[in-house]
């Protein structure tokens, strides 16, 4: 087999694998735990796609310490690991990696990264809440719906624009709570028996503007964005124009990479300094 060049320098020992990955804020994110618990190695970005990921996996295994995976790859790594874990398995995607005695093993941190950003959004109680998931079908609305039916929310009302993306997770999330499904065409209805409202779409994102009626919104819905990209997020923007409580995901980010932290290094989690540098790097207060 040839050699392949390095990957990454070699004081870089752990990075987020991901297509697209400029904007990623991750390594500003781990970067200031590494720091702070004085590790003398650094956290890097890798543009990955989707055909390359089982190469770059071996490849990375024999010089890091563990990574991230973002989008699109999390449902691959799961395949890709030679041992995942109980989340992982649940949720169908890995979004962590530690590399132990040579082995590859995978968690996910995103469940509960969402579940303590919507604490941190909306206060106690939103677990009970009938929750849309918009973009259900997709690797990061799955694994969004899979997480919520696995702590029990009593109703998830699922929308795709390619409904038949849903079929598989409303036949497994029925075992657990009541599912509703909806394509793209009835999007007023999952409005309307919604209470809160996360945004798993790539909507807006490319530029093009967001051509949803904002007559869908009540003002007792709450909104949730699993983007973070620009202040506001294109969703966002839209509910708030309207009065609704919204929150992107920066929160988010910031949970499951404490737990991705925790997953290669432990205790102690220097959480506030990991904060701090991600808040200030997206021009934000905390
Ligand atoms: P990810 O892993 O980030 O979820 P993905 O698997 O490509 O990425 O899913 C992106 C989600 O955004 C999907 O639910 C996708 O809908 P389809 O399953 O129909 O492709 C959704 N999405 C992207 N662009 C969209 C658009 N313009 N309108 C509606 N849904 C869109």
């Amino acid at each position: 087999m040839p050699e392949h060049p390095a990957l990454l320098p070699p004081d870089v020992r752990l990075a987020v694998l991901g297509d697209p990955i400029a904007h990623s804020l991750s390594p500003v994110l781990q970067n200031a735990g590494l720091a702070a618990r004085g590790f003398p190695f650094r956290y890097g970005r890798l543009q990955v796609a989707e055909a390359e990921v089982g190469q770059v996996f071996q490849q990375l295994r024999r010089t890091c310490l563990g990574w991230n995976v973002t989008l699109p790859l999390k449902r691959a790594a799961l395949n890709l690991v030679d041992e995942a874990d109980h989340e992982a398995r649940r949720l169908g995607a890995v979004n962590t990696v530690a590399v132990r005695d040579g082995g590859l093993i995978g968690t996910n941190t995103d469940g509960r990264g969402l579940h303590l950003a919507l604490d941190e959004a909306f206060g106690a109680g939103w677990e009970r809440k009938r929750i849309l998931i918009l973009g259900a079908g997709g690797g990061a609305g799955s694994a969004a719906a899979r997480y919520l039916a696995a702590i029990g929310v009593p109703c998830l009302l699922l929308a795709n624009r390619t409904p038949k993306k849903l079929l598989g997770l409303e036949a497994d999330l029925a075992r657990h709570t009541h599912v509703e499904t909806y394509g793209w065409q009835h999007l007023e209805t999952a409005f309307a028996g919604a209470e809160l409202i996360v945004n798993a779409t790539s909507v807006g994102l490319n530029g093009a503007p967001l051509d949803w009626d904002s007559g869908w919104l009540r003002p007792d819905h709450t909104l949730f964005d699993l983007v973070y990209r620009a202040e506001p997020t294109p969703v966002v923007a839209w509910a708030r124009a309207r009065g609704i409580p919204a929150h992107d995901g920066l929160a988010m980010l910031f949970h499951q990479g404490v737990r991705a932290f925790s997953w290669w290094f432990g205790d102690p989690l220097p959480a506030v300094a990991m904060r701090r540098a991600l808040y200030a790097a997206a021009g934000r207060g905390q």
